[in-house]
């Protein structure tokens, strides 16, 4: 989704903001541009397509002097991807520029008023409204008139803003869409995430909704709504500028997929104590475990597929009902929560407009509410009643790996934490388990060694059109998973089936050739999904069967085999959707994709 950066200081502009731009770049984008002021005027430069052509306009930043500015990449909500519709934005008197992450809900009202009043517009963009008001509200004093016009807004913003007439000082807004400020020394910044931070500065400042910042070269002051000054904290980053970027990788998704066993080290060895899994931020009591009469989880993309494999494991191991809802359906579904219900949101960025959403709806009819997530102080974060972080480090590729296999981490320890306590599990029982978690990391570099020629299949199957992906119980969510990868990546047709409703529908589309990628992990059930497998060999598919490793039944079937170790098989996803990433990951660039910013996908998104 759109990014947006600001910069003041005694250096150049242009380059840091085009830095800025491209570590966004991730979030998904289809123009972008940068506005600087300089000499008391506002330049601005904005194209469609990539960075690279920005950078190429304005010779990498030395062609448009200045030293503070704000940039943006924008995906199309409101107006087709063009030159136009790109931001920055400028007011009619050319004296303000401004950029926008969000949704303005209401700019067709304000659209017309400013009309009426006069004023002129260029674009097909909501966004447009928010200049044309600072415009009018400014009398001189630009605190006031960003002030005045937040107050008109309905919707969702991350809005930064320059004006001529005060050419070294920013003004950073949010409410509900992601933003936060940099502090360095002599020079300050904001930006949508940490990323585009990192290489200048660690010290950030997280706003919430409703606050706003005012930044000069040597101070930053926040404000709440009403202009009231307000202290805020300066927090540390963790994450160190070689984890967001590619090391020797030729992709990030690479990369990301490689990091797994030391990210999955990072997300549970913390938590393991004595055999016990413990978490460091909050403690369900068996009282509140009893009072509990279901658990909802909530999420959308691969961490609502997380949160499916999660329900199985939560049901089996607590024997508490749990249903798992995308969010997007979830917030206007009137659900049936009350203060008995545990809400789990899952979520890599923690800025997902749905989720968020959800997660209000639920907390407002008296859920308690546990986050997963894996950015400190995002939306998500702050809005749960505890938070348990998968310490992923920063996830550039769009198509999660790393995210989505912490997150399973995550459900699996708090399975294990619930059964504990509610006492459906022995302390034996529940300690095995903590020693199966633990060896996750290890199960996931096994899983990666075994596949190491992958690339070869990535071949083989690169000019499939459409992929069927078979599986029961937790194979099934596997495949999810496994085909929601590839349509990302490799754009092409890959649905995922439960094996056991093939005869309902599906199998219909089996012919010759037609690939059907079976995953036969979960040993309970092997058999069974052998006879699906069977079904459609009948039916002339070619098969690429997922299975644990020493089993030799499934080449019986299967054309092609791709082995994953034996764990314990409540928590074999993890393991189990590594060939899956690497399949994807090959098949992509076999077709010589985009893989980490696949077209027309966000890493983040913050709108609905
Ligand atoms: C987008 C991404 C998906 C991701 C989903 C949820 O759609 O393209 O890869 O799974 O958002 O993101 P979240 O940050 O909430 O986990």
């Amino acid at each position: 989704m759109c990014g947006i950066v600001g910069f003041t200081g005694r250096q150049n502009a242009a380059p840091i903001l085009l830095e800025g731009l491209k570590k966004l770049e991730y979030r998904g984008y289809d123009s972008a541009g940068i506005a600087v002021t300089n000499e008391g005027k506002i330049s601005l430069v904005k194209t469609s397509g990539k960075i690279v052509n920005l950078c190429e306009k304005i010779d990498n930043g030395a062609a448009l002097p200045g030293f503070s500015g704000i940039g943006h990449t924008r995906w199309a909500t409101h107006g087709v991807p063009n030159d136009i519709n790109a931001h920055p934005h400028l007011s009619n008197d050319g004296k303000f520029a401004i950029v926008h992450n969000g949704i303005i809900e209401n700019y067709i009202v304000l659209r017309e008023e400013l009309l009426s009043k006069g004023y002129t517009f260029e674009s097909d963009t909501d966004t447009e409204v928010i200049v044309h008001l600072i415009e009018m509200y400014y009398k001189g004093n630009l605190k006031e008139a960003v002030m005045k016009t937040s107050a008109r807004l309905e919707g969702s913003y991350a809005l930064g803003v320059i004006c001529s007439e005060c050419p070294d000082t920013l003004y950073a807004m949010k409410q509900a869409s992601p933003l936060i400020i940099g502090v360095g020394v002599g020079e300050n910044f904001f930006a949508s995430d940490v990323t585009a931070l990192i290489n200048y500065t660690k010290n950030v400042i997280y706003l919430e909704d409703g606050e706003f910042a005012e930044l000069r070269p040597d101070d930053v002051t926040v404000y709440d709504c009403r202009g009231r000054k307000i202290d805020k904290e300066i927090t540390r980053v963790v994450w160190d500028v070689e984890a967001a970027e590619k090391g020797g990788y030729e992709h990030f998704m690479l990369k990301e997929i490689m990091e797994q066993p030391r990210a999955l080290k990072a997300t549970i060895e913390p938590r393991i104590k004595d055999g016990h899994v413990v978490f460091e931020d909050f403690e369900l009591t068996a009282e509140e475990l009893k009072n509990t009469d279901r658990i909802v989880i909530t999420a959308c993309g691969s961490a609502y597929y997380a949160g499916c494999a999660g329900k199985y494991v939560i049901e089996e191991l607590c024997r508490i009902p749990v249903s798992t809802e995308l969010a997007s359906e979830l917030r206007y579904s009137n659900p049936i929560i009350s203060d008995r219900t545990i809400l789990i949101a899952i979520s890599q960025s923690g800025e997902t407009a749905d989720t968020i959403a959800a997660m209000k709806e639920c907390k407002a009819r008296g859920a308690k509410v546990i986050a997963i997530v894996n950015v400190v102080g995002s939306t998500v974060a702050k809005l749960a009643d505890h938070v348990i972080y998968t310490w992923a480090g920063p996830e550039i590729a769009v198509a999660t790996t790393k995210g989505y296999t912490t997150q399973l981490a995550v459900l699996y320890m708090l399975a294990t934490y619930m059964a504990e306590r509610t006492g459906t599990l022995s302390s034996e029982k529940c300690r095995e388990l903590v020693q199966d978690i633990c060896h996750i990391p290890g199960d996931i570099q096994r899983a990666i060694d075994l596949n190491a020629d992958t690339r070869e299949l990535g071949r083989k199957y690169s000019k499939c059109t459409s992929m069927f992906f078979i599986g029961r119980n937790i194979d099934y969510c596997v495949c999810l998973e496994g085909a929601l990868k590839m349509k990302e990546i490799s754009y092409l047709r890959a649905e995922a089936y439960a094996a056991g409703e093939l005869k309902h529908g599906p199998i219909a589309l089996i012919g010759d050739g037609q690939l059907v990628i079976a995953a036969a992990c979960y040993e309970e059930l092997f058999d069974k999904t052998m006879s699906n497998i069977k079904e459609v060999k009948a039916r002339g598919a070619e098969v690429l069967g997922i299975a644990l490793e020493g089993n030799r039944k499934i080449f019986t079937e299967a054309d092609d085999v791709m082995f994953v170790p034996k764990t314990n098989p409540l928590f074999n996803t993890a393991a189990a959707v590594v060939p899956l990433q690497l399949l994807s990951y090959y098949v992509a660039k076999e077709n010589g994709c985009d893989i980490d910013k696949p077209k027309n996908l966000a890493k983040s998104v913050t709108v609905e």
